[in-house]
């Protein structure tokens, strides 16, 4: 008699092939399992303001296709579809001062208020002018960024109420990098706060040759304002893990960890920390808030990255790093920006979270202890759209009385 062998089981993990262990949907965060494509009602920096000039520039944001254009120094953001057969409109140009001609027939739209002003190829008193409004969008431009505001049909709140705080109260020199990356816009973010990743992931970073990291440590997640922060609470420098042996983050060549848990730059410097950093009392070193912006403090310096969904499977990575400093003393951040940092930090440091969007595949998932750093980001990603939703029903109840 043959033995039947079930081939969905596998013996050694004893549980079903196709069914993986943990959780198989995010159906516990419906509005975060929605947001594939991002979360509407915020400003997303989509490039640098040195990029936007007189010429079209199309843009995918939040799967919406659009374009931004310079004129008279303002910029100006419009949806991308000529609704006469639908060409891009950033494939037009400038034939008036103020407005974007469609290539294909002339169709004329204000950039401001999108009003069809004229259809060039159906003479001056063409019928259908005013009779068409193209969508448009509202556009600021802060930190060398063009920044645009996608949402439901509501006005914008102050881009300034979205910014980090720090950067709005005080001036701060800025490098930053843009990149286009593959993979959802939410790994992106995830990646960034996850409080596992980098002490591994990291560690062969040339960024972190010198520099010691943790096995693991005991973390509590904070909110203050519209931020959780990571807050350390222990750090172990090395492990003895049952039946394995010994394993460390500490080399020779590294140098030696702090004796007390630092919660500003996450390998503990012992450099001063700049006063402008000082005064905000971060409560931890790693802070994420919404639509998917990371905050990491450094003792002189703070990096952001600002995770932007161009579509499901599209992301616009915004790296950028922030030096208080003022006057002259902030040109050796230049210099170490432009010589150093940005490629070992923006670059290679980075390149390796990249490789980890691209290749990550959840959910189904199975989460750990450290994960809590990301339930605790879904939630608030949950809470605060939850609120945003809740004040439109709001407004739109009082609209209709
Ligand atoms: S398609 Fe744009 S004017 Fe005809
Ligand atoms: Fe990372």
């Amino acid at each position: 008699m043959t033995e039947t062998v079930d081939p969905t089981v596998n013996p050694a993990r004893g549980h079903r092939a196709g069914r993986l262990p943990g959780r198989q949907d995010w159906s516990s965060w419906p509005h975060y399992q929605a947001a594939a494509a991002g979360f509407r009602g915020y400003w997303y920096p989509v490039c640098f303001s040195s990029q936007v000039g007189e010429k079209p520039r199309p843009v995918t944001l939040l799967g919406e296709r659009l374009f931004v254009i310079r004129d008279q120094g303002t910029v100006y953001g419009m949806r991308d579809r000529c609704p006469h057969r639908g060409v891009p409109l950033s494939h037009g140009d400038k034939q008036f001062p103020g407005t974007i001609s469609c290539v294909y027939h002339g169709w004329t739209f204000d950039l401001e208020t999108g009003v069809l002003k004229a259809a060039i190829t159906d003479g001056p008193n063409s019928p259908i002018c005013g009779k068409v409004t193209q969508p448009t969008y509202d556009v600021e431009e802060r930190l060398g960024l063009v920044w645009v505001y996608v949402g439901d049909g509501e006005r914008p709140h102050p881009i300034d109420e979205q910014l980090p705080e720090e950067l709005v109260a005080n001036r701060a020199v800025v490098g930053q990098r843009i990149q286009a990356r593959a993979g959802n816009w939410r790994f992106a973010c995830e990646n960034g706060y996850d409080e596992g990743h980098a002490k591994y992931l990291h560690r062969t970073a040339l960024w972190r040759l010198f520099k010691p990291m943790p096995v693991w440590n005991t973390t509590g997640i904070v909110r203050k304002g519209r931020w959780i922060y990571r807050v350390q609470r222990e750090q172990f420098w090395e492990a003895d893990f049952p039946g394995l042996g010994r394993w460390s983050g500490t080399a020779w060549y590294k140098a030696r960890p702090p004796k007390t848990v630092q919660n500003i730059g996450n390998t503990a410097s012992h450099r001063r920390v700049n006063p402008t950093i000082a005064a905000q009392d971060f409560p931890g070193f790693a802070s994420v808030g919404m639509p998917g912006v990371l905050r990491i403090v450094y003792p002189t310096f703070i990096h952001y990255e600002f995770y932007v969904p161009v579509d499901a499977d599209n992301h616009l990575y915004v790296g950028m790093l922030a030096d208080f400093s003022t006057g002259l003393r902030a040109l050796p951040f230049y210099a170490k920006y432009l010589g150093a940092v940005r490629w070992l930090f923006h670059g290679q440091f980075s390149g390796q979270d990249k490789w980890m969007v691209e290749v990550t595949d959840a959910p189904p998932e199975k989460l750990y202890r450290p994960d809590d750093s990301l339930l605790r980001w879904r939630k608030l990603a949950e809470d605060t759209t939850e609120e945003r939703l809740e004040r439109l029903r709001t407004r739109k109840a009082g609209n209709t009385d």
